[in-house]
């Protein structure tokens, strides 16, 4: 699981992955100065599955500019390499990282204008969940970075050290994952994924500051929670508030729907929540498509 495969897509080609390798002078391997996205394609049977290729892309090319980076492929030609890999490789449940770099040898930026840029697109074999995993979580002593230092709304790669931190400070405290606060202690997201709260019929969810990455997975339950009956709020959340809740999930491209079952000393029964089963049905019905 989580192997990379050896094909590649990289600038317009499908390449052996070495070849996509950048130098060990890369200004992009040191600073972090690249962007990346998280893709799930699914086998379903006979084709694959792709939840909002288009979004996923665009995301992709608009954060790189971020960086000052513009991406030398439209959003068309990175779709058909996408799906160019995929015929290429064996059949199975895939999670594509298209990644945005410079690999070239380069410490010091002397004009940046100069300095390519690559696009490059990784799988890796990711089966779907079919165990729903509960995860215990702690609010993690490492504070979301804030948007004031980084633009956290894109996925930029050295950002993710900030969740690396998290994950490491979760270990340390014997739980799987770790909730941050932003700066002026709103619940913020997981180390990388969005967070949903249920008490009774209501459900919320941390409203879009810039302190928060905008998830498509968040962004889809929004979408169709109106179909299932619910209603989602987005509004500002407070650790004070977690022994209101009866249940919690969190939310990602790669981790999918999970049950959060505790947040340090509170506890839910998240698997068993009707409304949570209607989000993780209707995600598993969406992600069965062809
Ligand atoms: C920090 C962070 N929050 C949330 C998410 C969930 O976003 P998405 O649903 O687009 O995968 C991710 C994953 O990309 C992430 O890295």
């Amino acid at each position: 699981m989580f192997e990379v495969d050896q094909l590649v897509w990289y600038n317009g080609k499908i390449v052996p992955r070495e070849q996509a390798d950048p130098s060990v002078a890369s200004y992009s391997l040191h600073l972090g100065i690249g962007v990346f996205d998280g893709i799930r394609a699914f086998w379903n049977g006979d084709r694959y599955y792709i939840h909002a290729l288009d979004a996923h892309i665009e995301r992709l090319r608009r954060n790189a500019t971020t960086l000052e980076m513009e991406v030398p492929y439209s959003t068309e030609e990175l779709k058909v390499g996408v799906w160019e890999l995929l015929g290429k490789i064996p059949q199975a449940d895939y999670y594509l990282r298209p990644l945005v770099y410079r690999s070239q040898p380069q410490i010091f930026i002397k004009d940046r204008n100069q300095m390519a840029v690559d696009v490059v697109v990784l799988a890796a074999i990711a089966p779907r969940n079919q165990v729903v995993k509960p995860l215990r979580c702690h609010i993690s002593p490492i504070e979301r970075v804030s948007h004031r230092a980084m633009p956290i709304s894109a996925k930029i790669c050295g950002t993710y050290v900030n969740s690396y931190l998290v994950r490491l400070a979760a270990e340390a405290s014997g739980v799987d994952e770790g909730i941050m606060l932003d700066r002026s202690g709103k619940i913020a997201e997981a180390a990388a994924a969005n967070l949903f709260f249920i008490q009774g019929e209501t459900v919320v969810t941390p409203a879009l500051t810039p302190d928060i990455f905008p998830g498509i997975t968040r962004a889809t339950l929004i979408e169709v929670a109106p179909s299932l009956g619910i209603e989602v709020i987005e509004r500002d959340i407070y650790p004070q508030e977690l022994g209101r809740f009866e249940a919690v999930f969190s939310c990602g491209t790669l981790s999918e729907i999970k049950p959060v079952v505790q947040i340090d000393e509170y506890q839910y029964n998240s698997l068993d929540n009707g409304v949570f089963r209607k989000f993780l049905d209707k995600y598993r019905e969406i992600m069965q498509r062809f």
